[in-house]
């Protein structure tokens, strides 16, 4: 144990190896954990909650860039995102994997911050791979070591010459990008391959065992990404490297022990939580309130109508210029004076595209039936500080209604 650990509070959570993390005294400063040995109680722990620094974006960022040895994929970009996502949507459930378990980029850690958890109950859960391997049958155990999974998919161009970019990170622009820039990123002895198809669409076949060792220990994990989603890709084809399927019996019983060991996360304001991408898998428990909203039948368009807009824009580096205490004074006034009017008419989030694109840094998504009251959002975010002293450049607006045809076709039937 380090002595800055002497300044850390470390307890059990839940029922399996999890470990919450939180300072001993209030004057603990959030730069005590940057040499409290993170790496060290992750790999006994599987995960860590740590709770109770109410760190800034910045704080994250750097205690990210302390620990992560894969600095070319900045995860604190990366994970800002999709935590941010993951925590303020939460009304999905989303199926237990590893991230990018499906392909040949997993990184090793997984960091989430929660800047601001949901009202209702979104719950990230995670579920430790030691435990689910101990649990299952022999005849599961012989499936799983006797060949790898495969997991096949179909990439647009776009999105994989977009995300070779990103992980090559020296400028060069979409256009540049070949299947060789995805070989060199490819986590190294990951068996792969890409084949680029003649619309210019990527194919790729990526084989590793579901059950493995991990990156700290030789025991075995069963860890991987069967259970999982594909967002924004087509559904992968999962089956064993031979092509045969996985037999309906093994995915009845790894189904019944993932969820037999699954724990549950439910995140405080500031949380932050770090997981061992080689062991732990994660995902998000259905919301108790999901159902509701979408569940009410509509009679009419009009008022009960959502719509989603997404305002994408640039910071000035006149904003990167403030300090960190004008600029979060500055974030407090946009959600109290700007989003605050309106808070029981819109839901305002924020997502960091810095790592995606490089035409804007940031957009926001907001929901709202009330096009009035996002008209009148809109009026008061242009005669704030942020539009009239040049921070920020809105780069463009995008609306659209969620599923709009199906209202359409409701209506009309
Ligand atoms: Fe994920």
């Amino acid at each position: 144990m380090t002595t800055t650990q002497h300044s850390l509070r470390l307890a059990s959570i839940g029922d399996g190896d999890g470990m919450l993390i939180t300072p001993r005294t209030e004057g603990t400063p959030f730069a005590a954990l940057f040499d409290a040995g993170l790496d060290g109680l992750l790999a006994d722990a599987g995960h860590l909650l740590i709770r109770g620094f109410d760190p800034s974006v910045e704080d994250f960022n750097e205690l990210v860039r302390q620990y992560s040895s894969r600095t070319t994929l900045d995860p604190a970009r990366v994970f800002h995102g999709s935590a941010a996502q993951k925590v303020d949507s939460g009304h999905a459930p989303i199926g237990l994997h590893l991230e990018n378990g499906g392909t040949p980029f997993a990184p090793e850690l997984l960091w989430f911050h929660c800047v601001k958890a949901a009202r209702s109950g979104s719950q990230t859960t995670v579920c430790d791979g030691y435990r689910v391997w101990d649990a299952l049958s022999d005849r599961a155990k012989e499936a799983f070591t006797a060949q790898p999974i495969r997991y096949a998919r179909t990439v647009p161009a776009e999105l994989w010459r977009r995300l070779a970019a990103f992980m090559a990170g020296d400028g060069r622009g979409l256009d540049e990008m070949s299947v060789a820039d995805l070989y060199a990123q490819a986590n190294p002895g990951a068996k792969v391959e890409f084949t680029e198809n003649a619309d210019g669409s990527l194919r790729y076949d990526y084989q590793v065992y579901a059950a493995h060792p991990t990156k700290w220990s030789t025991r075995t994990a069963w860890a991987n990404s069967l259970l999982g989603p594909s967002f924004n890709y087509e559904t992968p084809d999962i089956r064993f490297a031979d092509g045969s399927p996985v037999p309906d019996a093994v995915v009845a019983e790894y189904t019944e022990v993932t969820e037999a060991v699954t724990e549950e996360i439910a995140w405080a304001d500031g949380d932050i939580v770090l997981i061992d991408n080689s062991r732990v898998m994660h995902g998000a428990a259905p919301s108790p309130t999901r159902t509701a909203p979408f569940s009410t039948p509509r009679a009419t368009r009009g008022p009960d109508m959502k719509y989603g807009i997404v305002i994408r824009y640039q910071f000035d580096p006149a904003w990167l210029r403030l300090s960190r205490e004008e600029r979060r004074a500055y974030e407090d006034v946009f959600q109290k004076e700007i989003v605050g009017p309106y808070v029981d008419r819109l839901t305002v989030r924020h997502f960091d595209a810095e790592a995606f694109t490089a035409d804007y840094s940031d957009f926001l998504l907001i929901e709202t039936e009330d096009l009035q009251a996002y008209y009148y959002f809109v009026e008061g975010l242009r005669d704030s500080d942020f539009i009239a002293r040049g921070w920020v450049r809105i780069h463009d607006i995008t609306i659209g209604v969620p599923d709009g045809y199906k209202e359409y076709e409701h209506d009309n039937a």
